[in-house]
């Protein structure tokens, strides 16, 4: 796999609104990120994130264990969108499935998932969404966050990227604390992004020292 190219093909995989996705493209298309959108790949063939992607011009595909027979068909098929669009970088956008051992390998440092919290803290298996923000607010804490890391085999365990804190009010409740780590999310990632095309982010160093 090449080192990231100056303006890497982008693709992502998406199980509902791809609010991410809608950002990064948005940050592309004002010329804020330097990257070509190019395909969004979703478990879900209803989800906001294809109709959305279809109406801005990526390539869309569903993909899932069923339509495909297997996980293992559907690992290999997801390879092979992956590679026919040259994609240089893969970022999960609210993708609620675990990657196959193919994709993993193919695209080993290059995958990029946000998680609405500041990892290791609210991470795992059932760890997403709403689930992650009824944990936070139950907890007590007062702060929270967004956390960008490169995807392993683990649920929410890779090497961290960036990371971003969000404040938590007394009168929070999951929708209202949902819509400010999403906004901030929203910032991170294409911010993310442009700093690792720009080279102030390097993933081959972060994945290496782990
Ligand atoms: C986002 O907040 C994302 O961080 C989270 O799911 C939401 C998807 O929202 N991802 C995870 O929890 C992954 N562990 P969306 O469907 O509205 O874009």
């Amino acid at each position: 796999m090449p080192l990231v190219s100056f303006c890497p093909n982008v693709s992502f995989l998406a199980s509902h609104n791809g609010s991410n996705m809608r950002a990064i493209v948005a940050a592309i298309r004002n010329g804020i990120l330097n990257a070509v959108p190019r395909a969004l790949i979703s478990n879900n063939a209803g989800s906001g994130a294809i109709a959305w992607a279809q109406n801005n011009g990526l390539s869309t595909y569903h993909v899932s264990a069923t339509s495909k027979g297997s996980e293992m068909a559907a690992d290999t098929a997801i390879v092979s969108i992956l590679r026919r669009y040259n994609t240089d970088i893969v970022v999960l956008a609210g993708y609620m499935r675990k990657l196959g051992p193919e994709t993993l390998q193919a695209f080993s440092g290059r995958i990029l998932n946000i998680h609405p919290a500041l990892l290791p803290k609210y991470g795992g298996k059932g760890m997403y969404g709403r689930f992650v923000h009824q944990s936070v607010l139950k907890s007590g804490d007062t702060q929270t966050g967004v956390t960008i890391h490169l995807v392993d085999d683990e649920y929410d365990h890779g090497p961290v990227v960036a990371q971003a804190p969000v404040g938590i009010y007394p009168d929070d409740v999951v929708e209202t604390l949902t819509a400010r780590v999403q906004a901030k999310e929203q910032e991170l990632f294409p911010e993310t992004l442009r700093r690792i095309v720009s080279g102030e982010i390097d993933l081959d160093k972060i994945a290496a020292a782990r």
